[in-house]
């Protein structure tokens, strides 16, 4: 049977529970060589979002790709209320039981319907967009946000791969780690690639704005070939 994306996810949610940071990341899929960090990078990189955009106490952030919490946590610590889903029910069980005044729901990213009761003040999309299986579905969630967010709410879609990247990307990747495992790794599970125009166009439609925040990053080798973008409604 072919793999897919949702059952590698099913897979590393089933990692034994820890709340450990170390635990939650490597259960986000932290731990291959391109995307690994230290945990004080990982700290650094949210507090940094969380101090620049002044997010603070009272304001509601969602996060869509919520994954074990590593996250939103930081955010839960400092008394933000957060708000998650994923498609993985083991992660949303893991999230209740590390934010346990947090609300996370199991779903889809392009049906937001259990939450559409809510306007976020900022929304997080880190590191998933690349997971989806089609430009169509990536519509789908982008045309989903109007639903949950106001006039000033925050999108931050990250981690985005880069379609001007996407030839650079194989060839370091095969360097890297050889031809036959590039295809063994890539050839069933692709990675979406995103041109800047796919969110240009998305706020033009909707007369939102855009902006591509190039200085918050994550230490890590695969963030030169993605794109941090924000988009302000
Ligand atoms: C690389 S992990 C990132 C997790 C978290 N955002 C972080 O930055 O650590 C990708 C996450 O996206 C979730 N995901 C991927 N595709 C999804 C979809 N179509 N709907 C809901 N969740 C999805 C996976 O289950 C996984 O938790």
């Amino acid at each position: 049977m072919k793999e897919s994306w949702s059952s590698v996810w099913k897979k590393k949610s089933s990692l034994p529970f820890s709340n450990n940071y170390k635990t939650l990341l490597l259960m986000n899929g932290w731990d291959t060589g391109v995307s690994s960090f230290s945990i004080n990078d990982w700290k650094k990189f949210i507090n940094l979002i969380i101090k620049k955009f002044k997010i603070k106490k009272g304001d509601k952030v969602f996060e869509i790709g919520c994954g074990s919490g590593a996250f939103l946590l930081p955010f839960y610590k400092k008394k933000i209320t957060c708000y998650g889903l994923d498609y993985s029910s083991k992660f949303i069980k893991t999230c209740n039981k590390i934010m346990k005044k947090g609300v996370f729901i199991k779903a889809e990213a392009n049906d937001l319907k259990k939450f559409k009761r809510y306007k976020f003040n900022y929304i997080f999309i880190h590191s998933v967009f690349q997971y989806f299986d089609s430009m169509y579905y990536a519509n789908q969630v982008m045309g989903q946000l109007k639903k949950i967010s106001q006039k000033g709410t925050k999108v931050f879609i990250l981690d985005v791969p880069n379609l001007k990247k996407k030839k650079t990307w194989e060839q370091k990747m095969i360097k890297a780690i050889g031809k036959k495992e590039f295809d063994k790794k890539y050839s069933n599970l692709n990675h979406l690639f995103y041109p800047k125009s796919f969110f240009e166009k998305f706020c033009k439609r909707n007369n939102f704005s855009l902006e591509i925040i190039s200085k918050i990053k994550l230490k890590k080798q695969s963030s030169q070939y993605r794109l941090n973008y924000m988009i302000k409604v």
